[in-house]
């Protein structure tokens, strides 16, 4: 696809849009089967050095009351009260080295010992230290956003460091042995669908083995709190674009979805994305992992399976890096 191609795919309503997602599910089950991975997510810190002009937890942002979890009740969770369909675990915070010291690598390593569980983290740009540290605990799964890939939009929004640094970042984890995952806000203030589709274009280039977009939401703590929220067509088709750019990559349907669009956790899967979340961070805590709004629709594993069964498929038995090196192994057959 070219990159005008990817912007009338963005843009893409009636017939052409219901073609779209039909055949982006379509390559989704071709691909993995009708089955969703459903990984369960803990925000460990809202701490962040960063200062992202669309997020709450940016530095600059005083009024937000910061936290750490705590070990001990954290391990207990994830060991004895986790839901039992989760295959997958992933640590997400604000961009926050000491919790990655102090309580994400102890817990990775006391979590690989006792379970069979896919460790994934979400942590930002870290030293290769820190990267090289979170891998030899049991972590295989690296999320790490690109937001926006146009150099001159990223400097304007803020985001982390500067894009060169980013992709920098990307291409060292996949080298170190990760599977990496990337992805884009769709909607943010400033960017044309031209900037979305090159971003698109240049996820579709990197060595990842998985793709996000997540809609933008305005927050009364960013620096855009008057700007409109993403449509949700727009982040729906771009999930479905990005299933017909890389058929074997793993794409979350994200709550946000949730909050701007009727249905959208539901309109996502049925465009292939292939990938659920729980949110098992505790409720106080949670409030104050700002990212836009207080509001969060968080996703309960009640909820998550009803949405899993109503996209006609179901939630799959083994967690995302077993099924990555099966596929890898005997890609033919997995
Ligand atoms: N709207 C949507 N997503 C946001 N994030 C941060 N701020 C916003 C916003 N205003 C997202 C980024 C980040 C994820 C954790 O939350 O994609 O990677």
């Amino acid at each position: 696809m070219t990159n005008s191609e990817i912007v009338t795919s963005l843009l893409a309503s009636g017939d052409r849009q219901a073609d779209l997602h039909r055949k982006a599910a379509e390559l989704r089950d071709r691909e993995f089967g009708k089955t969703v991975f459903v990984r369960g997510v803990v925000e460990v810190s809202n701490y962040c050095r960063e200062n992202c002009s669309y997020c709450g937890m940016r530095r600059d942002n005083r009024s937000l009351s910061r936290f750490r979890l705590d070990f001990e009740p954290l391990l207990e969770l994830l060991l004895n009260h986790r839901p039992a369909s989760i295959t997958d675990l992933n640590f997400q915070a604000g961009e926050d080295p000491i919790v990655v010291r102090e309580l994400v690598i102890p817990l990775l390593r006391e979590l690989r010992a006792h379970t069979n569980l896919g460790l994934s983290v979400c942590l930002g740009t870290l030293s290769e230290r820190d990267y090289a540290a979170l891998r030899e605990a049991g972590a295989s799964f690296y999320i790490i956003k690109l937001e926006t890939g146009d150099p001159a939009h990223y400097r304007t929004m803020a985001s982390p460091g500067n894009l060169d640094e980013r992709l920098a970042a990307i291409r060292h984890l996949a080298v170190a042995g990760w599977d990496v995952s990337s992805g884009l806000i769709v909607g943010l203030p400033g960017q044309t669908p031209e900037m979305m589709a090159a971003t698109i274009a240049m996820l579709r280039d990197l060595p990842l083995v998985g793709n996000s977009v997540s809609p933008f939401i305005p927050g009364n703590e960013t620096l855009w709190p008057d700007h409109p929220a993403a449509p949700l067509d727009l982040a729906i088709n771009a999930v479905a674009t990005m299933r017909l750019l890389n058929p074997d990559r793993i794409i979350p349907a994200v709550s946000a979805m949730t909050l701007v669009g009727h249905r959208g956790y539901g309109r996502a899967l049925a465009a292939g994305a292939n990938l659920t979340t729980i949110n098992l961070t505790p409720p106080g805590p949670r409030q104050n992992y700002l990212l836009y709004t207080r509001e969060r629709n968080i996703m309960t594993e009640e909820r998550i399976i009803r949405e899993i069964a109503d996209a006609g498929c179901v939630p799959s038995q083994v967690g995302l890096s077993t099924a990555l090196s099966q596929r890898r192994a005997c890609p033919a057959a997995a």
